[in-house]
C-alpha cells in the first residue's frame, strides 16, 4: 500500500493546484477551479471502470458496480471545498483515499457497490452554512435554503445555475435506498493521535456546532475630531466582545468558541467604524453545554452594545447536533483497524464533517489519519504517507468484511 500512498498523496498535492487564488489553496463551493478538480477525479474515476455523474448540488459521484446487479451500496466520501488559504488535505484526502480503494481492487467486483462521493461543500465559506453537498444527499437542501444569499449577492440556487446545474434536479441527488452505510476517512486536524503516536484514530463521536453572524451597529466619524467620550465605536464594541467570547471558552471545559471573521464599515484608519459583521462559531461534545455558552454569549453582546451606545444584534445559522457514529458500523471499522495491527483509538472530532449529515440517513463510521503538528485549516497541513497506507489497509480490510468475495 506504500506506493499507492503516495499516490494519493500526490495527487492531493495536485488538486490543491486547482485553486481561485493563486499562490494558495482556495476553493469555495462551486468556484471555477471545482470544475477542474471535477475532470481530474472524473478521469481517474472512469478509467477504473466507474460511471461518473455531477449532482444537482455540485456533488462529484462515482459508482463502482457489484458484481450482481440490485446489491446494496456504500458510500465513501468527503468533501473537495477548502477554507480560505487551506492545506492540500482536509476533505481531498477522503475522496481521494475512497478512489484508491477501488484502484486497489484490481476490477475485483464485491457483494456492494461503491459510490464515492465528493461534496461540494462542507465548509460553509461562501454562504455562512457548511454541509451544503451532503444536504442534498439527506434531501434537507430545502427551497428556503436555495434562497439563502452570499456576500457577491448570489442566492445558493444561483451558484448551483452559475456552474452549470439545474437545482430543480435536486431531489434526484438523494441518497439512493439500496445504501447501506456512509464511510469517511479524513485527517484528525488535532494534535491527539500525535501526541499517543497512532496513526488512526477510530471516531465516535463529532462535537455539535453553532454557528451565528453579530452585528454592531454605531456611528462612523472622524478619527481626529470626534471626542472619545462622543463615539459610538462599532469596533471597539466588537473587539470587547470578541474577548468576552475566548474568555468564556477558557473556563467552560471543552468549549471551543471563534471569532474567524469580521466585516468593516467603511473600514478606513481614519473613519471610525460604524458597523461591525463578525462571525460566530461554538462547539462542544455535549448539545446543552453549547446552547447554554451561545446564550451567553449573545447575552453578553447585547449587555456590552447597550452599554457602549451602540445596537447589537445577531441571526444564527446553524445549530448542528452532537452526532454519534453508528455502534455497529463502528465496529466493523475497529475490527479492520485490529486486524490490520493497528491501536484502535475511540476519539471525539472536535470539526463538523459530512459524517453529521449522513449519519441521520445511514449508518456512519469515521476514520481519523493523523495530523503531524495537529495542524489544520493551515497551508502546513500534511499527512504522512505511512498513515495513508494503514487507511488504505484497513479500508480495504473494511470493504472485504462487509462486501467480499474472496
Ligand atoms: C470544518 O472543517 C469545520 O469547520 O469543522
Ligand atoms: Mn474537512
Ligand atoms: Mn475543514
Amino acid at each position: 500500500m506504500e506506493q499507492s500512498a503516495q499516490q494519493v498523496i500526490a495527487l492531493c498535492r495536485k488538486l490543491a493546484g486547482f485553486t481561485e487564488e493563486p499562490g494558495h489553496i482556495t476553493r469555495t463551493f462551486l468556484s471555477p477551479p471545482m470544475h477542474q478538480v471535477h475532470a481530474e477525479l472524473r478521469s481517474r474515476m472512469e478509467r477504473l471502470g466507474m460511471v461518473v455523474s455531477i449532482d444537482a448540488a455540485g456533488n462529484l459521484r462515482g459508482y463502482y458496480a457489484a458484481k450482481s446487479n440490485a446489491a446494496p451500496r456504500l458510500i465513501i466520501g468527503s468533501h473537495l471545498d477548502t477554507v480560505p488559504r487551506a492545506g492540500a488535505f482536509d476533505g481531498v484526502l477522503g475522496v481521494v483515499i475512497g478512489i484508491a480503494l477501488v484502484e486497489a481492487l484490481q476490477g475485483r467486483r464485491l457483494s456492494l457497490g461503491l459510490e464515492i462521493v465528493g461534496f461540494s461543500e462542507e465548509e460553509g465559506v461562501r454562504f455562512a452554512i457548511p454541509f451544503i453537498g451532503s444536504r442534498a444527499l439527506a434531501g434537507t437542501l430545502d427551497a428556503p435554503m436555495l434562497e439563502r444569499r452570499g456576500s457577491d449577492g448570489l442566492s445558493i440556487a444561483d451558484a448551483i445555475q452559475a456552474f452549470g446545474l439545474d437545482p430543480a434536479q435536486l431531489p434526484a441527488a438523494k441518497i439512493p435506498d439500496e445504501t447501506i452505510g456512509y464511510l469517511e476517512f479524513h485527517i484528525e486536524q488535532g494534535p491527539v493521535l500525535e501526541g499517543l503516536n497512532y496513526p488512526l484514530g477510530i471516531v465516535e463521536h463529532i462535537a455539535g456546532q453553532s454557528r451565528a453572524t453579530v452585528c454592531f451597529t454605531g456611528k462612523a466619524g472622524h478619527a481626529g475630531t470626534t471626542p472619545m467620550g462622543l463615539r459610538h465605536d462599532a469596533l471597539a464594541a466588537a473587539a470587547l466582545w470578541i474577548s468576552l467570547v475566548e474568555a468564556e471558552a477558557n473556563k467552560t471545559p471543552g468549549l471551543v468558541a471563534t471569532v474567524g471573521r469580521l466585516e468593516v464599515e467603511p473600514n478606513a484608519g481614519n473613519v471610525i467604524a460604524g458597523s461591525v459583521r463578525a462571525s460566530l462559531d461554538v462547539r462542544h461534545p455535549q448539545d446543552h453545554m453549547r446552547h447554554q455558552a451561545v446564550d451567553r454569549m449573545l447575552e453578553a453582546a447585547k449587555q456590552l452594545a447597550n452599554n457602549r451606545g451602540v445596537a447589537g444584534e445577531w441571526k444564527q445559522h446553524l445549530d448542528q447536533p452532537a452526532t454519534a457514529m453508528n455502534p455497529a458500523m463502528t465496529r466493523k471499522l475497529s475490527d479492520a483497524v485490529m486486524a490490520a495491527a493497528y491501536p484502535v483509538h475511540p476519539m471525539v472530532s472536535g470539526a463538523g464533517h459530512d459524517a453529521m449529515v449522513l449519519a441521520a440517513q445511514v449508518p456512519t463510521a469515521m476514520l481519523f489519519l493523523r495530523s503531524p503538528g495537529g495542524v489544520s485549516h493551515h497551508p502546513d497541513e500534511t499527512v504522512l504517507a505511512t498513515d495513508v497506507a494503514a487507511a488504505l489497509t484497513v479500508g480495504m480490510n473494511f470493504l472485504n468484511s462487509i462486501g467480499g468475495t474472496r
